[in-house]
């Protein structure tokens, strides 16, 4: 392996998130409007090109892929792709392959992605309520949602499910939710809404729920020790004494974890996004279609030089800015 990727701030870059499509067959309200526009198809990175790109990344010390969308598995061929990745897992030059999906495709890509070594997947779902779905994701069905979790589970794939707290939304569902993950054998993680994407007309403060005000519902109800295992990503986690469970939190308005941070982001246009809060980016496609591959490791490495120290999200900010204009789907969260 070539020399490893270190940034301005000595922190290694490890982890690579790889958005392969900003289209996705929902349409969150925190998330996208629902007349969302999306890119060209043809300014898409090919399959060939994300291969191409990812491989560079894993020779210069890249240990663990999430691959994001928008919703991954809407993109078509995107098998190709997974079983590409899969043979570094083969070579032992990548830890972990994995992926963020909305889950509604899952039954139909759960055992190939299981037998291409897949381990872990995280599903977002914010609530347990056929109508409350319904609502939020505008065009998501719960059932498409619970076939793909049994279809995960059936393949042996270990899931985290990711809810969005939301202020007036899933309150009221914060322990059926915990209770149900824990039934299930299941990792839960709540998140803290974050300005981006389309504001419309709402205002994201009114749906910010505080992850200190959940946590401190569920220390009503459970016992709870604070763990201090960090996997250089956001969450921070509590075990519920009582089950044993393991909850995380992922507060980035209310707690800074920059200081650890080890990933990156390739956008779908083969942008690299230094940090999900800035706009520090560099382009690679350039290097990725007219070079060799030294020239792309070199692209890769002046890009990480441009990785700032964090993050910072404020809504007061926000208030007085505008909208921050970048979507998570294009970004891949
Ligand atoms: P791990 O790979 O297990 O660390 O997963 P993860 O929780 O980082 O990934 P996932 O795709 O499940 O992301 C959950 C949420 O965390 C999404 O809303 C992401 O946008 C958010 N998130 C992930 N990484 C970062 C980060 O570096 N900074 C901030 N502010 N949020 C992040
Ligand atoms: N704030 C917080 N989380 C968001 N996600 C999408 N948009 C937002 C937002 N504005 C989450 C999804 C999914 C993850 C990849 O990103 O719910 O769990
Ligand atoms: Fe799709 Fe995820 Fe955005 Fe919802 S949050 S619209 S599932 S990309």
């Amino acid at each position: 392996m070539d020399a490893p990727l270190i940034d301005p701030f000595q922190r290694p870059v490890s982890y690579l998130r790889v958005s392969v499509t900003d289209r996705c067959d929902f349409r969150c309200s925190y998330c996208m409007s629902e007349d969302m526009t999306f890119l060209p198809k043809r300014e898409l990175l090919t399959l060939e090109e994300l291969d191409t790109v990812s491989t560079a990344f894993i020779r210069l010390g890249v240990r663990k892929l999430r691959i994001t969308g928008g919703e991954p598995l809407v993109r078509r061929g995107i098998m190709t792709y997974f079983e590409a990745m899969s043979r570094h897992l083969e070579t032992g030059a990548l830890d972990e392959l994995t992926l963020t999906t909305n889950g509604s495709q899952l039954h139909r890509f759960a055992g190939d992605l299981a037998g291409l070594g897949v381990r872990r997947v995280n599903i977002s779902l914010d609530t347990l309520n056929e109508e409350k779905f319904a609502q939020i994701t505008r065009w998501g069905r719960l059932p498409s949602v619970m076939r793909g979790i049994d279809a995960a589970q059936a393949a042996g794939l270990r899931i985290k499910i990711n809810a969005v707290a939301l202020k007036g939304f899933n309150e009221d569902e914060l322990f059926d939710m915990v209770e149900w993950c824990a039934a299930r054998d299941m990792d839960l993680t709540f998140i803290e809404v974050m300005p981006m994407g389309d504001m419309g007309s709402e205002d994201r403060l009114d749906q910010y729920w505080s992850l200190k005000d959940l946590r401190a519902r569920l220390e009503e109800r459970y016992s709870t020790t604070d763990l201090a295992e960090n996997t250089g990503g956001p969450a921070r986690y509590i075990r519920l004494n009582e089950s044993g469970q393991k909850i995380g939190f992922i507060t980035p308005l209310t707690h800074n974890f920059c200081e650890s941070c080890n990933r990156v982001r390739l956008t779908c246009t083969g942008e690299l996004y230094m940090c999900l809060g800035q706009e520090d980016r560099a382009d690679l496609r350039p290097a990725l279609r007219s070079s060799t591959a030294p020239a792309l490791d070199e692209a890769i490495r002046a890009a990480i030089r441009l990785k700032p120290k964090g993050h910072d999200f404020d809504y007061s900010r926000q208030k007085v800015d505008g909208q921050m204009p970048r979507h998570m789907s294009h970004t891949g969260g």
